[in-house]
């Protein structure tokens, strides 16, 4: 998979793509990321790349046409088919189906809006979908394309370690993660409970889905009526 990330602040992506699972996806050439600085499609000699929204209003916008000149720009070196994402507290809201969904795509260019957000001609004519990781307001969309990366990346066929891990994690089949423990057995008067320590798998697994069960409908009771 490709991922190429549009934005002002491309320093602001080391924190998370420099660092363990996403870092070992693209050693392993799992993922290939690439940041683009907007401003290097600026046509402006101060490579300036927001104005104040016609009409009056605070703030300033992301001009349309560096977006425009970095998008065709990313497209040409892809050359194959690619799906075009803005993030935006407007968007769809992000989820594990979505992340699942992109992660099945060869080819995502991630657009983060800042300031007051983007020209409107960007949605209008640039974007396949406008995604939100949740009814708030960020400053910019970094952290949203950060959050995106993340679980997109894990989802990866070869990037998690166990394949299995993927399998029985929270929202698999509408159904929070059973409590784990590790060692010790023991810790205070704190016991992991016994079954866990008897080795009988069938018996575990029971347990299990019982607890998934059980922590759905005290946490989140909504997943429940999906089942
Ligand atoms: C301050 S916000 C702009 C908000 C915009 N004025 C509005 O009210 O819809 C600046 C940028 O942050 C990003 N952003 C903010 N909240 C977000 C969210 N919940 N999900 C995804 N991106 C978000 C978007 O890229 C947005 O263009």
């Amino acid at each position: 998979m490709r991922l190429d990330i549009i934005t002002i602040f491309p320093e602001m992506f080391s924190a998370v793509l420099d660092q363990s699972i996403i870092k070992r996806a693209q050693e392993k050439g799992k993922v290939q990321i690439f940041k683009h600085n907007l401003r290097d499609y600026s046509l402006d000699k101060h490579r300036k790349v927001d104005d104040r929204p016609f009409g009056g209003g605070p703030g300033m916008l992301l001009q349309v046409e560096p977006i425009f000149r970095a998008v065709q720009a990313i497209k040409r070196k892809i050359r194959g088919k690619s799906k075009v994402v803005l993030l935006s507290p407007q968007g769809k809201k992000f989820n594990q189906i979505q992340a699942k969904r992109l992660s099945q795509e060869k080819n995502l260019i991630l657009i983060c809006g800042h300031y007051e957000g983007v020209d409107e001609r960007v949605r209008e004519h640039l974007v396949d979908e406008e995604i939100s990781i949740g009814d708030y307001v960020l400053t910019g969309g970094e952290l949203a394309a950060m959050v995106l990366v993340d679980c997109i990346v894990r989802l990866i066929p070869g990037v998690l370690g166990d394949k299995n891990s993927l399998n029985f994690e929270s929202f698999e089949g509408n159904l929070l993660e059973y409590p784990q423990y590790s060692r010790p057995a023991k810790f205070r008067s704190w016991k992991v409970p016994p079954v866990l320590l008897t080795g009988a798998h069938d018996k575990i697994k029971a347990w299990r889905q019982l607890q998934a069960l059980r922590q759905t409908r005290s946490k989140r009771p909504d997943l429940l009526k999906k089942i």
